[in-house]
């Protein structure tokens, strides 16, 4: 037994038995086997953080000839120099992996979502698939720190230029970017980022996009605007730098205050559900700080972005970004990103379903293959989440508040936790290397990865089924499903309706496959498949037993999103949220994970916050607070005509894959352009005038 652990390298492929997982009784807890080694994994090379970008004022500025041509010479726009800022947010060429481009030519995505609608900042998805993410600039930007050694990270600045911390560490002032325009020309200052805060993050009826709330920045924290290019947060902590990270992607990137503000409540006769929707996908031009601003939309079929005149970054030579003039948005499936991608009729994927990779892998290999395909880090991961919250979020009926009590059980999860074969889950996905064991807490692929405080029960059925009745559930009339007791919800048959996104195959494959294993627990769950839009609107208003999640950034980068990892406010945390009036109400080991995240959150001491997250490691695999399902490494497939991506550019950890490569500064060389763009030559129009301007 003792040297499976030495078996070589079979085919390229390493095979990795853990030794405690075989020697150990199944049910006693160990540590994770191994993961195996996979094939292609892209190398990152790092670089020091100051070596991104700059701000600073360049000599003379380029555009595209015809945008001069077209559009500055008839007076339909200032010169270029007049549409930047005094000293634009320079991308420094030596962290540019094929150096300054050229411009022309686009970007062609294929998504699963649909767009909802543009507004953003009340709660609106546009699809997902990196096209918020092309229309947003927030405060500072995390997504390219990937490439920055982990000791050396702090967030980027964006919209904020600079910013100093109080010599008490309580207030941040903060420096906007001076004499930036929203892509219709308005000026962008401390009033959008003021009305984001005031009338969206902090307007208790206002949730915006990715769940931005004053939490999210510290309970008690302000924020006021001390000019038009200067604002100040106030803390109750000292030095919360972490907060940085909330100040990125999606949680600061404000709205254009211009067009939102006459629609919010506070400021006209709308209802909230009238602001939220006074942008549907058919408004075109809506003013953004993006590099594209969208400027058709045709329903189940495209949306197609193109270049913002007044985008306020610049290369080294100064010319104005983005290099491509275009962006666009087949409005498709998840699977078919993969197929057109690998195929060459779409140029850009995160391969994240695993029933994919084979195939995908396959037609990449090929010589005449269009596009590259480089796998990141093992840290796309599957957790199942338990709703914890016994006192009315979501308002449970007398069946589904008995169900949070069995949450709530540690009996309970453990059951659960030890009736899941992850192999067979990960197999049921892909065979092969790729997929891992994963107890649930941190993915293995993040630096504050710890695999010995990771606690891991294995596969035990019949321990499992101890477990469960230790929790007080037995099959009483002989169904072969366990039943409340009697005097719960009627004595019946336990019956879990588990909430799961259809948008995506391997989250259906993975409910499908807890169903069937749960159901040889004796434990009957039944599923709630809805499509991405309305499954998240279960999720955040609690209408769910429990959930499959795909992971987000707290457990990817830890550093990102980190008031996700547990409750630390009354919205912070995806499973275990407030009632509309009342509290989270913590079970005991919640308060220990609360005041880890709150202590990690004030610390600056490296070695202090990697131990934190130690411990939250060993507490929240301990009692099963995630309850992890597989986890597995994600590919970036990209065409082979798109220079300056950098390599090894993991397809998720601060942010997805089309923020970290930084599509502003990617091009195509002159003889690889292609004649893909539906609008050549044209500029975005009027915000709400029907497309591009004339
Ligand atoms: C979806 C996709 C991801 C990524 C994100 C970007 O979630 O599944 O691969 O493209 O959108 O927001
Ligand atoms: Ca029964």
């Amino acid at each position: 037994m003792r040297n499976l652990r030495s078996i070589g390298i079979v085919a390229g492929l390493a095979l990795s038995v853990s030794v405690p997982a075989l020697n150990a009784f199944a049910s006693e807890r160990t540590v994770p086997p191994a993961p195996a080694l996979f094939p292609a994994e892209g190398k990152i090379s790092y670089v020091p953080r100051d070596s991104i970008l700059e701000f600073k004022a360049l000599p003379e500025y380029h555009e595209p000839d015809w945008v001069t041509q077209k559009y500055v010479k008839t007076g339909k726009l200032p010169p270029v120099k007049d549409r930047l800022p005094k000293e634009p947010l320079v991308f420094k060429t030596a962290n540019m992996p094929d150096g300054i481009g050229v411009y022309g030519d686009t970007m062609r995505h294929v998504i699963g979502g649909r767009p909802e609608g543009w507004n953003y900042g009340a709660g609106q998805t546009q699809g997902w698939g990196g096209i918020d993410i092309g229309l947003s600039e927030c405060l500072t930007r995390t997504a390219p720190l990937f490439q920055v050694e982990a000791k050396d990270t702090e967030p980027l600045p964006n919209l904020a230029r600079s910013w100093d911390w109080s010599s008490d560490g309580h207030k941040l002032t903060m420096r906007l970017i001076e004499g930036a325009k929203w892509s219709d020309g308005a000026p962008f200052n401390a009033d959008d980022v003021m009305f984001y805060w005031d009338d969206e993050v902090v307007d208790p009826n206002v949730s915006p996009l990715n769940g931005a709330t004053q939490e999210t920045f510290g309970i008690g924290t302000t924020l006021k605007k001390i000019d038009d290019y200067t604002v100040e947060w106030t803390f109750k902590e000292a030095f919360p730098k972490q907060y940085l990270y909330a100040m990125a992607y999606g949680t600061f990137c404000p709205g254009p205050a211009h067009i939102l503000k006459p629609q919010h409540p506070k400021y006209s006769k709308n209802t909230y559900d009238q602001f939220k929707n006074a942008f549907p996908p058919e408004y075109m031009n809506m003013p953004v700080m993006g590099a594209w601003v969208p400027v058709e939309y045709r329903p189940d079929d495209i949306i197609v972005m193109r270049r913002n005149p007044y985008y306020w970054k610049v290369d080294e030579k100064g010319n104005q970004l983005p290099y491509l003039n275009e962006l666009q948005y087949k409005l498709s499936t998840w699977a078919d990103r993969d197929v057109q991608a690998v195929a060459g009729s779409g140029d850009f994927s995160n391969l994240e379903q695993p029933e994919n990779f084979v195939a995908s892998l396959k037609r990449a290999a090929e010589a005449n293959a269009p596009a590259r395909l480089a796998f990141g880090p093992r840290l796309i991961g599957y957790n199942l989440r338990l709703n914890f919250s016994a006192n009315g979020w979501g308002n449970p009926d007398e069946r589904g508040q008995a169900i949070r009590e069995l949450n709530r059980n540690d009996d309970f999860r453990k059951g659960v936790t030890m009736a899941l074969d992850r192999k067979a889950l990960g197999d049921s996905l892909v065979k092969g290397p790729f997929t891992a064991i994963y107890p649930g807490g941190f993915s293995s692929g993040t630096s504050f990865y710890d695999r010995n405080s990771t606690v891991y029960y294995p596969f035990d059925l019949d321990g499992a089924k101890a477990e469960l009745a230790k929790a007080g559930i037995k099959d009483t009339d002989g169904d072969g499903f366990v039943n409340f007791p009697a005097g719960t919800a009627g004595g019946k048959n336990v019956e879990i309706v588990m909430l799961v996104n259809n948008d995506y195959t391997t989250d259906k494959s993975l409910a499908e496959g807890v169903v069937a294993q749960m159901e040889k627990l004796g434990l009957r769950v039944v599923l709630n498949g809805l499509n991405g839009t309305q499954r998240d609107a279960s999720q955040y208003s609690g209408r769910f037993d429990w959930l499959i999640r795909r992971n987000d950034q707290e457990l990817t980068s830890v550093v990102q999103n980190t008031e996700q990892l547990a409750p630390v406010g009354p919205k912070t945390s995806w499973n275990h949220r407030a009632p509309e009036s009342g509290e989270v109400d913590l079970m005991p080991f919640e308060k220990d994970l609360v005041d880890i995240v709150n202590k990690f959150v004030s610390s600056e001491d490296n070695d202090e916050r990697a131990s934190l997250m130690k411990n939250f490691q060993k507490i929240s695999t301990e009692h099963v607070y995630n309850v992890g399902l597989t986890e597995y490494p994600g590919a970036l497939i990209i065409n082979k005509r798109f220079s300056n991506i950098p390599q090894g550019t993991p397809i998720f950890m601060f942010n997805w894959a089309e923020d970290s490569i930084v599509r502003e500064r990617v091009f195509v060389a002159a003889d690889k352009q292609a004649k893909y763009e539906l609008f050549p030559e044209e500029l975005p129009g009027k915000p709400g005038d029907k497309g591009p301007m004339d």
